[in-house]
């Protein structure tokens, strides 16, 4: 869910509107905002995408300078009006990222003490709770603290409050929240703001800082005072808004998915020229506080496309670096009782840097490892600033909520460090860096080709779009990948895929294979490729209609023939067949592709 609040100056419906326009990529499954004008809070909501909300209050603009907004990816209650922020009770209007655990038993002694629900949500209990203190309360401070003293969970919230015309409350514990400073006016004053993320805030603060777990803050417009989790007045640091705007442009491209497919031989150009000095060919020193020689384990911790970025990186590390690797999902690694290395690195990839799982995963281990890692995509995340060292893999914005520049730039980013570390613990020879790094200057130019197949690859997505499910194998490497086209099959086309490895089809799955089940098939040019093709002979023998995706793929098989590539090249050409597979998929079904239904491109909610 995304949150935006402005104490402006001036108007604020049409600046919430064009955050919230900012936020969409964190939920759109309902959006609303609220308006103070001075006296009373004029509330708008609606289901569905943002333009709904945007044409409610094209008809009836609330007039205020003080104003909040959110954008919701439903947890408690469906997304209907009901259910989405911002949330009223008594004299309390707020919206809220993140779940209170003890909302039901807080609802309980509300109800018993008389009070009356009309929403499923979690949010409209913290609404109540809050007005429920401060008419207990003498002052307003003390209810905002005991209002954090009674809720247990992950919160982001933004409160506005009758008879405080010129005041928003704030809090955050786990949910990322950053307050803008603008902007000034053309009446001279100054503009407070408050966003999710620093993404929200571009165009309208110049300057931010982020709080930190525990702290609640009042906004005023002259005034804005931090709070620690204590209750002791704080300064919290803060920083020139970072220059990167929110690119919201398609270009040429009838959707952001495959204006950002189309952006990877630039993006990974880019991310190549950071890792790697082209003219002499050495690696550049991209993580210089992280001492991979004396690295007994690295442990890899990711969510969805992210994690198989690292399930195809864990075979570069333990080959290049001798290193051995872990992988974890992020829910999973953060609830089971883990045993460290001595000298353990532990890696948390994630586009947006804001996934709860793999945030909470990374302030647990810390302490326990040796280092922690945050390869991101965006530099001004919380993982970026709470990990001990970055990585970024300057993909640019990513919107579509499929993601893809993202994934092959994670998997070149974790390719570089394999390198790396690789060289700096003597396992990688000159001689081998040298030719590696040969084979990687081909990767632009190899993605482009292959970009140049959506033609052989449409008429097999319309194919596999009519079937009920479809099987992704892969053997090696290619097993992550197969993975990886499962879950961007599904996520967009709203078909049942699952991604399995080769050799394994045969101890289960191989039950559902007849002639309605199509079976792609990722042919590795490697020391795999006739394992992977007696695999694929046992579910034709059992009629499977066969696909196959390689470079030695026969020109009259059923497949995609891609370009020759070296062995460290090859998942990212596989990568690109697999998102434009999808991506075509999906436009033959007509589905929603770059805002698929349930989904969020950033799910900051455990
Ligand atoms: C969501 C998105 C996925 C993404 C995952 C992890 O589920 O829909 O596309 O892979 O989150 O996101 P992150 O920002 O941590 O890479």
């Amino acid at each position: 869910c995304g949150i935006i609040g402005i104490l402006g100056q001036d108007e604020v419906a049409g600046r919430l509107l064009e955050g919230l326009s900012r936020l969409e990529y964190r939920g759109y499954d309902s959006a609303g905002i609220a308006v103070m004008d001075g006296v009373k809070i004029d509330l708008t909501k609606a289901d569905g995408k943002l333009s709904h909300l945007i044409e409610k209050v094209a008809h009836n603009t609330p007039v205020g300078r003080l104003g909040i907004g959110h954008t919701r990816w439903a947890t408690h209650g469906a997304a209907t009006v009901e259910n989405a922020h911002p949330h009223r009770a008594g004299k309390v209007t707020l919206v809220h990222n993140g779940i209170i655990e003890n909302y039901a038993e807080l609802k309980t002694e509300l109800e018993c003490a008389g009070a009356q629900f009309a929403s499923e949500t979690d949010t409209e209990v913290l609404a109540s709770v809050l007005d429920h203190l401060l008419n207990q309360s003498d002052t307003l401070d003390e209810a905002c603290q005991a209002l954090l003293h009674c809720i247990k969970g992950s919160y982001a919230i933004a409160a506005l409050i009758e008879g405080y015309p010129d005041l928003m409350f704030v809090a955050r514990n786990g949910s990322p929240l950053a307050i803008g400073y603008g902007g000034i006016t053309s009446t001279g004053h100054n503009e407070i703001f408050v966003g999710s993320d620093a993404l929200a805030l571009a165009g309208l603060a110049a300057r931010v800082s982020y709080l930190e777990d525990g702290d609640s803050a009042f906004l005023r417009s002259d005034r804005v005072q931090v709070f620690d989790r204590g209750g002791a007045e704080v300064t919290r640091e803060t920083v020139e808004m970072p220059e990167e705007g929110w690119e919201v442009d398609k270009g040429p491209y009838p959707h952001f998915m495959l204006k950002e497919i189309h952006e990877q031989p630039e993006s990974l150009a880019r991310l190549l020229r950071e890792v790697i000095d082209i003219e002499s060919g050495a690696l550049k020193d991209i993580v210089p506080t992280v001492d991979f020689r004396g690295a007994d384990r690295i442990v890899m911790v990711a969510c969805g496309t992210a994690h198989y970025a690292t399930h195809v990186a864990k075979y570069w590390i333990e080959r290049f670096a001798r290193i051995p690797v872990e992988i974890e999902i992020a829910s999973e690694f953060r609830y089971r009782p883990r045993v460290h290395g001595k000298h353990e690195i532990a890696i948390f990839v994630s586009q947006s840097g804001e996934t709860a799982d793999t945030l909470a995963a990374l302030k647990d281990v810390q302490g326990h490892v040796t280092k922690t890692l945050a390869v991101v995509n965006v530099p001004t995340s919380t993982m970026a600033r709470d990990a001990d060292a970055v990585l970024t893999i300057e993909a640019g914005p990513e919107i579509g909520v499929a993601s893809t520049k993202a994934f092959t730039g994670q998997m070149l980013a974790l390719l570089a460090l394999a390198l790396k570390a690789g060289c700096d613990r003597g396992v990688v020879a000159p001689e081998m860096l040298s030719a590696l790094v040969d084979d990687l200057v081909t990767l632009p130019r190899l993605v482009s080709e292959t970009l140049a197949l959506s033609g052989d690859i449409d008429q097999i997505a319309r194919n596999l779009v009519q079937s009920e499910h479809v099987l992704f194998l892969g053997r090696g490497i290619q097993y992550p990948i197969a993975c990886e086209a499962a879950l961007k099959f599904k996520e967009i086309t709203y078909v049942h895929a699952d991604g399995y490895a080769a050799g394994e089809l045969k101890h289960g799955p191989i039950a559902l294979v007849d002639d309605a089940m199509p079976v792609v098939v990722f042919d590795g040019a490697d020391a795999l490729t006739e394992k992977t093709a007696s695999n694929a002979a046992e579910v034709v023998a059992r009629g499977a209609r066969m696909v196959r995706i390689g470079a030695s793929v026969e020109v009259c098989v059923a497949g995609v023939r891609t370009p020759a590539s070296s062995e460290v090249v090859e998942p990212f050409v596989n990568a690109v067949v697999l998102q434009l597979l999808a991506y075509q998929a999906a436009l033959a079904k007509g589905t929603n592709v770059d805002q698929p239904r349930n989904l969020a491109k950033s799910v900051t909610v455990e």
